[in-house]
């Protein structure tokens, strides 16, 4: 009897394991990697299950904390400042009280308004709407996170694409005040620039002769990726 229900936890237990283990590998459902250039037709977008009222740690906080917090020098495996390493879900939530973001360090030194505050200046604040969903994320009970983000490859503009996947993933490391490998992202003219050198697309695509982009970080799902690309190949307009 007893051993009958030992033996039932176990294979909850197993379940439970690879139940999680499916989930990270939907999450990037990578739409449109077949399909070549085909413009706007072909593909459905995927469906999102993303609750547009919830804030997820693997979809929208890592992103934010590795271009604003984990570059080199900083928050970082090798540096550590102060002690400090936010590179995984683990290691953030000690300064995170799950359900509370007045009392988490992890919120009160972003909004701080002093020189204490992170990213430190001279490097830019965090935006209001970072700032905001950080703090949905704690207050929702700081969970590790995620759903299947809907991407449609139809969608590449530089305002409905482009701009977003830099402003959320990039711009931490390549702004004026931090210029990781001299790149900057932060405005339309400078993400031209790597557009038209090859530099965006190779080091998002990993394409071999260049760096790995983001830098530390999962990679660009490969809608995403597609996104930019087509940007890109329709002329990098300012659209
Ligand atoms: C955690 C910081 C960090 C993040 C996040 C990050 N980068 Fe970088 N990036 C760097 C650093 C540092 C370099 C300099 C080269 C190196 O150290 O790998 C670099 C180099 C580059 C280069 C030059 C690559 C080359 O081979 O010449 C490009 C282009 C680039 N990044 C684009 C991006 C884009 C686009 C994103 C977002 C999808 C991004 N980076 C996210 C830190 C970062």
């Amino acid at each position: 009897m007893k051993n009958k229900f030992i033996f039932i936890l176990i294979a909850l237990a197993a379940g439970i394991i690879v139940l999680n283990a499916c989930r990270h590998e939907i999450l990037n459902p990578g739409n449109g990697s077949g399909g070549g250039g085909g413009n706007g037709g072909g593909n459905p977008p995927p469906t999102s299950n993303c609750n547009p009222d919830s804030a997820y740690f693997v979809n929208d906080i890592m992103p934010l904390i590795s271009s604003n917090c984990t570059m080199s020098g900083c928050h970082d495996n090798i540096t550590h400042a102060d002690g400090v390493n936010l590179t995984t879900y683990t290691k953030i939530m000690q300064y995170v009280r799950p359900g509370d973001a007045a009392n988490s360090k992890l919120y009160k030194v972003i909004i701080k308004t002093n020189g204490d505050r992170m990213p430190p200046p001279p490097m830019p604040p965090m935006t209001t709407a970072q700032k905001a969903l950080i703090q949905k994320w704690i207050n929702q009970g700081a969970k590790n996170n995620s759903c299947i983000a809907s991407c449609d490859t139809a969608v590449f503009t530089y305002s409905g694409a482009v701009k977003p996947i830099m402003d959320n993933k990039c711009v931490g490391c390549h702004n004026p005040t931090n210029l990781g490998g001299n790149i900057d992202v932060s405005t339309y003219n400078a993400v031209k620039i790597i557009a038209l050198n090859g530099k965006l697309y190779g080091s998002i695509a990993h394409q071999t002769g260049y760096s790995p982009m983001p830098k530390n970080s999962a990679k660009l799902s490969d809608c995403e990726i597609r996104q930019v690309q087509k940007w890109i190949t329709a002329g990098s307009q300012n659209n």
